[in-house]
């Protein structure tokens, strides 16, 4: 109880227990934020992620006592294991491999256990593959045939994740790293053929990660899907824009506002960010910021969603 953190590499952004969670989306819903993602920082971990799928689980609790503090708040759920892993990594480990079909199990169980907690929508993380359809089938079968998949579809193996890794969750990878299945960014076919996979197996969203340096990628994507389309403005585009406004070398609102309204451009329907809660107050405000009169008011960014 009373918990919140601020995470040293992400200021601003904090750690929370249950109920400073629920503060914060009572906050975040009435500056008219329709979302939040959760992710989970476990006090154990083992070799087999358990934590992750526990009925009592610190994600399981924290989507219950959400939904019935804020019930307008749209709860999505990170799925994936490594929060929960020793070693870090996103399923479970046999002979210093990640073994794909081991942890299609582990998945599937997690996407269950949140949607039996009552989140609105899962988010398979870990890019493993088949994950999509290993996740739907499980769900179907357990009554969840509603219940919508947000892939991260396009993750690319990024060093912008460290901030999340070191200090935000602190689940950095105790050997190796996750080349394996996350994507070469040299690579924007590829990202194409995973988005295709991932829609055939049953996604509902298709996302893209990073956003900011893989515009290109959001863009070619909504050209030729036509499918909703997320982008995670990830914890290392948020830290070299919080850095630079500190140092006094950028205008951090302005900046961050055009990072935003970029990724929107370029064919984002949402936007996972930390920056959320000061730009839906800009949002709101609109003569803090000169071009929102006409560009926030057009149709075309209308949907603008701001997470
Ligand atoms: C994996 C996960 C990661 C992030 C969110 N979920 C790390 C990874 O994909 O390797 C990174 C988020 C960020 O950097 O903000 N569960
Ligand atoms: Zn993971």
């Amino acid at each position: 109880m009373g918990i919140k953190r601020e995470i040293e590499s992400l200021p601003g952004n904090y750690q929370m227990s249950i109920d400073c969670l629920v503060e914060e989306a009572v906050e975040a819903r009435a500056l008219g934020i329709p979302a939040v993602l959760l992710f989970g920082v476990p006090n154990e971990k083992d070799e087999f992620g358990s934590g992750s799928h526990a009925h009592d689980g610190i994600v399981q609790e924290a989507v219950r006592a959400l939904k019935q503090a804020v019930p307008s708040i749209l709860v999505i759920t990170d799925v994936c294991a490594c929060e929960y892993t020793e070693s870090g990594h996103c399923g479970i480990i046999q002979d210093g491999y990640l073994d794909n079909d081991l942890s299609l199990d582990l998945i599937a169980k997690i996407a269950v256990s949140h949607a039996q907690a009552g989140c609105d929508m899962v988010a398979p993380a870990a890019m493993l593959d088949g994950q999509i359809q290993a996740m739907r089938k499980a769900l179907d079968s357990h009554g969840f045939q509603n219940l919508p998949i947000m892939a991260y579809s396009a993750k690319f193996a990024s060093k912008l994740y460290d901030p999340f890794f070191k200090h935000g969750t602190q689940s950095a990878v105790s050997f190796g790293d996750k080349r394996t299945h996350q994507m070469d960014f040299f690579n924007s076919d590829e990202a194409m053929r995973e988005i295709a996979l991932d829609i055939e197996e049953g996604a509902d969203i298709v996302m893209v990660k990073p956003a900011l340096f893989y515009l290109d990628i959001v863009y070619r994507a909504k050209q030729e899907f036509r499918m909703p389309l997320a982008v995670y403005d990830v914890s290392g585009e948020y830290a070299m824009i919080d850095a630079a406004a500190r140092m006094g070398r950028l205008d951090r609102d302005a900046v961050m506002l055009e990072a935003l309204s970029c990724m929107k451009r370029a064919g984002a329907d949402i936007i996972v960010t930390y920056f959320a809660k000061r730009a839906a107050e800009l949002l709101r405000s609109k003569e803090q910021y000169g071009q929102a009169e006409t560009d926030y008011d057009s149709q075309e960014t209308e949907g603008m969603k701001i997470r």
